[in-house]
């Protein structure tokens, strides 16, 4: 229990930001003593009580000068746009491999990540799946003063529990049936660099022991080794996972969870950042033209419209797979019906799957052949229209060209489907000015 081999608390302390993060850690760690400990015996209970009455002390010291220059520090940031605030970042040659816009909840997590890297202290990122927590912890490292030293990823999830201590701290030969050599884990792997821990929330506990072991030692062994050795290693660590909730329900340790998350980030899904959907699509519409080595895709108005509403279960990664998909697929113009069947919306889906012609709910719902016809004709014809319009950017006289129509016949129809050539032509304007 180190908390008890820790000096009694040091009065003159700097007040940095940090130090709060520094003070909470002591004190869940003396909380998670309490907890974890069976037994403790007088003398080590007047310590632990000294100590947590040293700790409020330096609470109490540290509180009014911290809140003020919080306050003056948030004040700043009010003031400065979102715009300003992104340009800032990038000013300050923050190294980042992607692309970020103007909002608030991913700038602030970008600037955690900024002053937290050149520090070692542990970072904790969390987020829904494929919001960007790897790219993030890369981020960290890249920015951090181990850049150009190792950086190495575990996926906690992915290593079977009989394996995980030899392929965390490594093994001697003949530790157990299979080890014929000596061989390093990741830890060393990671000496004075970065150690990802991608999916700690699936650690078992039996780990989450051991890592709490190097966390607090700054030191490993070898499965089948007596010997201690050193390692230098700042730890980052992602979860798709609520830790908190874990920990409630006694699945993560909570003393691993304070020594983890002494930096706490936590990334927004895609439908809280839907303003930077656009900016995404054409990032990835570039990257996948130029890896699959061609001009990137356009995408007609009511495509574009579906996927900046679109919900994104899969965040980034969807999004990112969604367009690489479409720049295979489509020619010059993708649509919806370049989309994967599971994503594409419920009507054009019966559209796509068996013809226009076959209509869409409303032949479901005819009360006879004779009115299922025309339905199904008139779905059709206004699906055809549709087409045209966005193909022509909304251009009545070129869509009567291209289909040798008479342009009021045309008109007349346009008129009875309540379409607006003027709404297609502003929404390819707005396209031509995204793609510029
Ligand atoms: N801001 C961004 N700009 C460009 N690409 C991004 C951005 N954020 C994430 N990505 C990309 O989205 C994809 C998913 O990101 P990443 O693998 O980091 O997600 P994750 O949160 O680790 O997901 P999971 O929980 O499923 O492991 C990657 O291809 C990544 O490069
Ligand atoms: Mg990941």
């Amino acid at each position: 229990m180190k908390i008890l081999d820790q000096p009694e608390s040091d009065s003159t302390a700097p007040t940095s930001a940090i130090s709060y993060a520094g003070l909470i850690e002591k004190i869940e760690i003396l909380r998670s003593t309490l907890r974890w400990t069976s037994r403790l015996e007088r003398p080590e209970i007047e310590k632990l009580l000294r100590q947590a009455s040293a700790l409020r002390d330096e609470v109490m010291q540290m509180s009014h000068k911290e809140r003020f220059v919080q306050a003056a520090s948030a004040e700043a940031k009010r003031d400065m746009s979102p715009g300003a605030r992104r340009r800032a970042l990038l000013e300050r040659s923050f190294v980042f491999e992607g692309t970020f816009g103007d909002n608030p909840k991913l700038l602030e997590a970008l600037e955690i990540a900024e002053k937290a890297a050149p520090t070692d202290l542990p970072v904790l990122i969390d987020g829904e799946s494929g919001t960007g927590k790897e790219l993030m912890a890369k981020v960290i490292h890249a920015n951090g003063s181990r850049a150009d030293k190792p950086y190495i990823s575990v996926n906690c999830g992915a290593i079977p529990d009989n394996l995980l201590e030899s392929e965390l701290f490594g093994h001697r030969k003949g530790a157990f049936t299979g080890a014929t050599n000596d061989r390093k884990g990741k830890f060393e792997s990671a000496h004075t660099g970065t150690i990802f821990l991608d999916e700690i929330g699936e650690l078992p506990l039996s780990g989450q022991v051991k890592l709490l072991r190097v966390l607090e030692a700054h030191e490993i062994q070898r499965v089948g080794s007596d010997e201690p050795i050193a390692v230098d290693t700042r730890i980052v660590a992602a979860t798709n996972r609520n830790l908190r909730k874990f920990c409630d329900e006694g699945r993560f340790r909570e003393d691993l969870f304070y020594r983890l998350s002494v930096i706490h980030l936590t990334l927004p899904s895609l439908r809280e950042r839907r303003d930077e959907i656009p900016l995404l699509l054409s990032y990835f519409g570039d990257e996948a033209a130029a890896t699959l080595k061609r001009r990137p895709v356009k995408m007609s108005p009511r495509l574009r419209d579906f996927l900046r509403n679109y919900e994104y279960r899969g965040n980034i990664r969807e999004l990112r797979n969604v367009v690489y998909r479409l720049t295979c697929l489509a020619g010059d113009m993708a649509d919806i019906e370049h989309l994967p069947v599971d994503v594409r919306p419920k009507s054009s889906l019966t559209l796509a799957v068996s013809g226009p012609a076959a209509g869409g709910n409303g032949v479901t719902t005819a009360s006879s052949l004779a009115e299922a016809k025309r339905v199904a004709s008139d779905e059709a014809e206004r699906a055809f229209l549709e087409r045209g319009l966005q193909e022509t950017g909304g251009t009545v006289a070129e869509l009567a060209r291209r289909y040798e129509m008479n342009r009021s016949h045309l008109q007349m129809l346009l008129k009875k489907h309540g379409l607006h050539s003027k709404e297609f032509r502003l929404a390819a304007q707005k396209n031509r000015e995204e793609e510029e």
